[in-house]
């Protein structure tokens, strides 16, 4: 039988929510007929998707990234503000569009104020400049009587937006970035924009732009940031996107263990700079864009479908292993937004009379819902897989919380066997269940089932009440399923 071992001692330390973090780029129909479709029946007196809205709601996301992405390496914030019909239209060169600027800051920020979530801008360092995202800050978040707060209040917002959340940069490592650097190139320029902004706006949070997935010198860049600009990073960011393109179910439930070693090794380079430059304050990892993506990767001028990715069942499982391994790691992962949120690679998707859930979006919305303050240390023992290149993986890939009262446990498990019912003795060190349990389980009819207009909850998450008394409770966790078990203490 499979064990799992909770102690509500062994804590690993508090979790940030902003873990459940989004991202919007201007990209196919993300805004555009995703988040924003005015004229559409559907849409509010901004042009707010309403059913959209209340969909990503239900995510409960603390803070959404915009607007790229790479969109935002050839973006300019002022083409996006100010009366629509004065807005120029532009070539949008990183996926080769032609962009409105309907869609803009203010319009961003009163969308995120709706969700009741906050905003996380990052500037252009692509071919953008250090004035444009100084002028950027102070436009958003100044009190002051300068030329660019009044423009913020002629265009109908009088008190700041107070943005706190500001990246610099997306993927400049990248080759296909408009205006790619070189890891010293970079942190020369972080730190002279970073410099500017802070000026204007002491508050504000800056993330640095680390990593697009490990391949172009991710520990000199993070170095150098920490040698030349240590007093301005406080995130520094890692991009990843993961899939099956082999078909190969064993192998691709094996990520967790490229979760736990990327975060590990991230962890121990910044501790080792930490230690180097005797830095006490902490500088944590924001995983920005994270989430499967590998079948719909075209885009061309006349196709608008773009990056519009169906999810299935075992990307679901996927998404679930990416919120075990950030709550297990809760101490430097602090922030972390799935890329993205409709249409585009996407847990919502829309067409102009509707929406239907994807996959993916069961899993987020049970971990957000469900997870509490603090990290539980879990121990668990029991059936293993093989696949790829690892052996003897845990067919169980568990994480367990506890809320602050230390009155509720939730614990986390992706059941990756395709076949096997896993039965599992639960067992609490040192407490006791207080009867009532909630089971919520995530599943469909095999790990190929998608959700569509057609069949909206081919996958789905089903809730229902159990009981647990004393110490131990056994529970029978179903083939390729997530399921969330809440327990009270
Ligand atoms: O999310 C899609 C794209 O993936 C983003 O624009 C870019 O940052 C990444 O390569």
């Amino acid at each position: 039988m499979n064990h799992i071992k909770l102690d509500p001692e062994r804590q690993i330390g508090q979790i940030n929510r902003d873990i459940f973090g989004g991202f919007a780029e201007h990209l196919g129909r993300h805004i555009y007929g995703g988040i924003y479709e005015p004229g559409s029946p559907l849409a509010d007196e901004n042009g707010f998707r309403t059913d959209v809205l209340e969909a990503v709601r239900r995510l409960k996301m603390p803070l959404i990234r915009y607007p790229g992405g790479n969109f935002v390496s050839g973006y300019r914030w002022r083409d996006g503000v100010g009366p629509k019909a004065e807005r120029p239209a532009r070539v949008e060169l990183a996926w080769e569009d032609i962009e409105s600027n309907h869609f803009g800051t203010d319009e961003f920020v009163a969308w995120c104020r709706a969700l009741d979530t906050e905003p996380y801008l990052v500037v252009n360092a692509g071919d953008g400049d250090m004035r444009e995202a100084r002028d950027w800050v102070e436009y958003c978040n100044s009190r002051s009587d300068s030329a660019l707060a009044n423009m913020r209040r002629a265009n109908g917002f009088d008190a700041p937006h107070n943005v706190k959340y500001w990246g610099i940069g997306n993927e400049v490592d990248g080759q296909w970035q408009i205006g790619h650097k070189t890891p010293d190139e970079y942190a020369r320029t972080y730190k002279e924009f970073a410099k500017v902004m802070r000026w204007v706006d002491p508050s504000i949070k800056l993330i640095a732009a680390v990593s697009s997935g490990w391949r172009y010198q991710p520990v000199e860049r993070t170095q150098l940031l920490f040698e030349q600009a240590s007093d301005f990073l406080d995130y520094l960011s890692l991009h990843w996107y993961v899939g099956n393109p082999e078909d190969d179910y064993e192998k691709y439930m094996t990520l967790s263990e490229f979760f736990e070693a990327s975060i590990t090794a991230f962890e121990g380079l910044i501790a080792a700079m930490r230690q180097q430059l005797s830095m006490e304050r902490p500088v944590h990892i924001a995983i920005d864009e994270w989430n499967v993506w590998y079948r719909a990767r075209g885009n061309t001028r006349e196709e608008r479908n773009n990056l519009e990715e169906r999810y299935n069942l075992e990307d679901a499982l996927v998404v679930a292993m990416h919120f075990n391994a950030f709550i297990r790691h809760c101490r430097s992962v602090q922030m972390a937004n799935i890329a993205q949120i409709v249409n585009v690679i996407a847990p919502i998707f829309t067409d102009e009379e509707g929406l239907f859930l994807q996959t993916i979006f069961h899993p987020f919305e049970l971990y957000a819902s469900n997870c509490g303050d603090i990290a539980l240390d879990v121990f668990w023992t029991g059936d293993t897989f093989s696949g790829g290149d690892f052996t003897g993986v845990r067919t169980l890939d568990v994480s367990a919380t506890i809320d602050a009262a230390g009155e509720k446990l939730s614990l986390f498990v992706v059941n990756r066997s395709q076949t096997e019912t896993l039965e599992t003795k639960i067992s609490l060190a040192d407490a006791s269940f207080a009867g009532n349990v909630s089971v919520s389980v995530v599943n469909g009819p095999d790990i190929k089932a998608e959700n569509s207009f057609e069949q909206p909850e081919q996958v789905t998450a089903a809730r229902r009440e159990a009981r647990a008394q004393g110490s131990d409770y056994v529970h029978c966790f179903e083939p390729h399923s997530v399921t969330a078990l809440i327990f009270d203490l």
